[in-house]
């Protein structure tokens, strides 16, 4: 009891000992010297973590990335995308395959004519391979560039206008192909014909970078059958018109030509291994990222049962 007590007693003299005019054992001078001391700790600490972001931002250029260990080359995507780049699909089965006629549909929707009629953000880019279009300087603070149009017609069978199932229901499945935009960067056609594939041999790519495709075993070389391109007015290749590219901040609406690839001919009820690749000098491939300049899909069509 008497413990009790004491120890109460003690516990009130060391929150406040009125002897010593101590508060939890310090004085209010020995207080004040300790508030002082975090306040000035934290601030210096504030200061540096402020000022080393304050530091990095000054280097960060508005419009155009500073670092960009990716210049050059660009990566190649398609769509649809699949797990593990297989698309396996049963022809007389839509459910095996609505995913990926949903997601070309989406990724087309910017692509629609109503999408590109406002003349303040869109214009007409010729409708042959042409030079690059030059914008003005990348380092302007103000307005905003127009973009070319890239309509969706230009797919013709793999615009989903004509055939909404993108080939799938008849066993000649669509892959709709862009290469990934990278502000500034200008690709140049192929000029020399030693890395092309014996298909684009002795052909010259005026304006344009070409893309082919082939199977990627050897074992599937006639397995393939005859692939057809869809690009601007059937063009096998993304044209020169619509690079540079301005960034985000002055090209918000800028479209990326699209080339579309349709499988006409495939052998059915097996896999079989396709690889795409675009060409030219400033483009090359990486052991390490396969979808630089490049991608390989797997196929599955599996026929009637
Ligand atoms: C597009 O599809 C139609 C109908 O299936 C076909 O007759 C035509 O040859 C196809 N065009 C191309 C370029 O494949
Ligand atoms: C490759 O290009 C050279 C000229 O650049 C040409 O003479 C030669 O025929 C080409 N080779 C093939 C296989 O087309
Ligand atoms: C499709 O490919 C087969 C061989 O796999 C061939 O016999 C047939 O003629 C091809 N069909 C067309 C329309 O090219």
């Amino acid at each position: 009891m008497a413990g009790k007590k004491e120890s109460d007693g003690g516990w009130r003299k060391f929150l406040w000992n009125s002897e010593k005019r101590e508060f939890l054992g310090r004085t209010g001078g020995s207080w004040l010297k300790i508030f002082l001391f975090y306040v000035i700790f934290y601030g210096c600490l504030a200061a540096i973590f402020i000022g080393t972001i304050q530091a990095l931002l000054l280097t960060i250029h508005e419009f155009k990335p500073t670092h960009q260990d990716r210049v050059a080359p660009p990566g190649l995507s398609h769509t649809p995308r699949s797990d593990k780049s297989e698309i396996t699909f049963k022809m007389d089965d839509p459910s095996t395959y609505e995913k990926y006629i949903t997601s070309m549909k989406a990724f087309l929707e910017k692509y629609s004519e109503e999408k590109q009629m406002d003349n303040s953000k869109y214009e007409d880019c010729s409708d042959i391979p042409s030079k690059y279009v030059d914008r003005g300087i990348l380092e302007d603070d103000n307005g905003v560039r127009k973009s070319c149009r890239f309509e969706r017609s230009h797919l013709g069978n793999c615009s989903g206008e004509k055939d909404e199932n993108f080939g799938f229901s008849k066993g000649m499945p669509c892959l709709i192909v862009k290469l990934n935009r990278i502000v500034n960067f200008r690709p140049k056609p192929p000029t020399n014909n030693n890395s092309l594939p014996d298909a684009l041999k002795g052909k010259t790519f005026e304006n344009y970078i070409p893309i082919h495709c082939k199977n990627k075993r050897e074992e599937d070389e006639h397995k393939i059958g005859a692939i057809n391109y869809f690009g601007l007015k059937g063009l096998a290749g993304f044209p020169l018109q619509y690079y540079p590219y301005y960034g985000k901040r002055l090209h918000p609406d800028y479209l990326q030509p699209l080339v579309a690839i349709q499988f006409t001919n495939l052998t059915f009820d097996q896999e079989l291994r396709i690889e795409c690749k675009v060409y030219g000098d400033n483009i090359d491939y990486n052991e390490k990222d396969r979808y630089q300049g490049r991608f390989d899909v797997k196929f599955t069509v599996n026929s009637k049962s």
